[in-house]
């Protein structure tokens, strides 16, 4: 899509597409600025929930969370938790995270030969989340099924394909909304650190805001951080920076943050306005919806030097890859610390990495890799 970003960023940076019914915009400057004025903004349909649900249930819980819903409710939904995401906090989960990504390694030591994609870049988010929510290690297999069918998309056009995938996503949700409810309530009162024992006590949720709170991080972390790290070794390997990575003679914090900014996890973000209002020199109206391309504002040549490039030692690096204002990613400080403890660990396991990158399929609004075929070995 880059270079249709780049075009579209000098001709027309906003602009509005009949067929998709949407406002294009295009510039670091209008989308950081759309991001933060959440009066005119509304992010209530980011989600493009299912308004017949009406204000939601357990069951359909969607339309109650932090995600699509502005100030000052907002305050109250994301309140609660806040504090557990804040950088402090983090860092008490580092020795969960690498010992999560130590299992995973050991089992692609034996196989040498791999999908990065399958067997690392999935299972690390998803063991992460589900050990914050505490759930018991018997579950997991349902649980990524459940995750990997809510952010499932059809493989083709057709009618049938697509209500597939939504009776899929719909059935994972109802089922999803079930076990955590029921989790909730055994839990409630409880004195758990778990994420799901504090939801279970925040007396200002109501049962469904808290089904609702869970499923979030699952819909809105998971394939996120999967890409960011898919993302991280597909650049790396194209570079050919991998092995100063390993060495340290690039730092691999800064280099992530270029994976970021570089190939963001998620390419746009919708709003719909809430009143008439200009956007650089363009007229909306209420209620019209705008995409706001996150990947092209991270590649602004107004605010990023070189923005074609992949440079990891960028100095200030300014990407929007998580959002701004309000609605700024809960996970942003989890997730980096993922993807550094992951990538760090990967790279001092194995002497050398090669990924195939010869026939690769990018995956397009969450953006990142079907699979990336790698090979390791050791030094004996
Ligand atoms: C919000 C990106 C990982 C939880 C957001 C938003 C972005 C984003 C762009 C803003 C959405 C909007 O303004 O409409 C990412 C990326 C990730 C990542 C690129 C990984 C590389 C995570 C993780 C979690 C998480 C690991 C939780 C475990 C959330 C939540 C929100 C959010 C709860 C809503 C915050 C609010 O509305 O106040 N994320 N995210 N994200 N993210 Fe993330």
């Amino acid at each position: 899509p880059f270079e249709w970003y780049a075009e579209m960023r000098q001709e027309t940076p906003v602009c509005y597409d009949e067929r998709r019914e949407t406002w294009d915009v295009f510039r670091y400057e209008d989308v950081n600025h759309v991001l933060k004025d959440h009066d005119a903004f509304t992010a209530n349909r980011t989600l493009e929930a299912d308004e017949s649900s009406n204000g939601g249930s357990d069951e359909m819980p969607m339309l109650q969370t932090m995600i699509t819903t502005g100030p000052p409710e907002h305050n109250r939904l994301r309140g609660f938790i806040d504090e557990r995401f804040q950088p402090g906090a983090i860092r008490e989960y580092q020795p969960q995270v690498e010992k999560v990504t130590a299992e995973l390694l050991d089992d692609l030591e034996n196989k040498q030969q791999f999908d990065f994609v399958d067997e690392f870049a999935i299972p690390v988010p998803v063991i992460v989340i589900a050990e914050l929510l505490g759930i018991p290690a018997d579950r997991r297999e349902q649980f990524k099924e459940w995750s990997d069918a809510l952010v499932a998309r059809p493989e083709d056009d057709t009618q049938e394909e697509i209500q597939r995938v939504q009776q899929g996503q719909q059935q994972a949700q109802q089922e999803m909304g079930r076990y955590f409810a029921k989790l909730l309530e055994e839990r409630q009162g409880g004195d758990g650190d778990d994420l799901v024992t504090l939801a279970a006590n925040a007396e200002e949720l109501s049962r469904g805001e808290k089904v609702g709170f869970c499923i979030l991080l699952l819909l809105a972390g998971n394939i996120t951080t999967t890409n960011l790290l898919t993302n991280t070794i597909w650049s790396f390997e194209e570079e050919g920076i991998t092995n100063d990575v390993r060495t340290g003679a690039i730092d691999h914090e800064q280099a992530i943050e270029e994976a970021l900014r570089y190939r963001s996890p998620i390419q746009s973000l919708k709003r719909i306005a809430t009143e008439d209002v200009e956007l650089n020199g363009q007229q909306i109206q209420t209620g019209d919806i705008l995409t706001l391309w996150l990947g092209a504002a991270n590649r602004d040549p107004e605010v990023f030097d070189d923005p074609e490039e992949f440079r990891p030692e960028r100095g200030s690096n300014r990407h929007i890859a998580f959002g701004t204002g309000v609605h700024f990613c809960l996970g942003a400080h989890l997730a980096r610390m993922e993807a550094d403890v992951a990538i760090e660990q990967l790279l001092e396991r194995f002497d050398r990495l090669d990924a195939d990158l010869s026939d690769l399929q990018p995956l397009s609004s969450l953006y990142g890799l079907e699979s990336l075929p790698c090979e390791v070995s050791m030094n004996a």
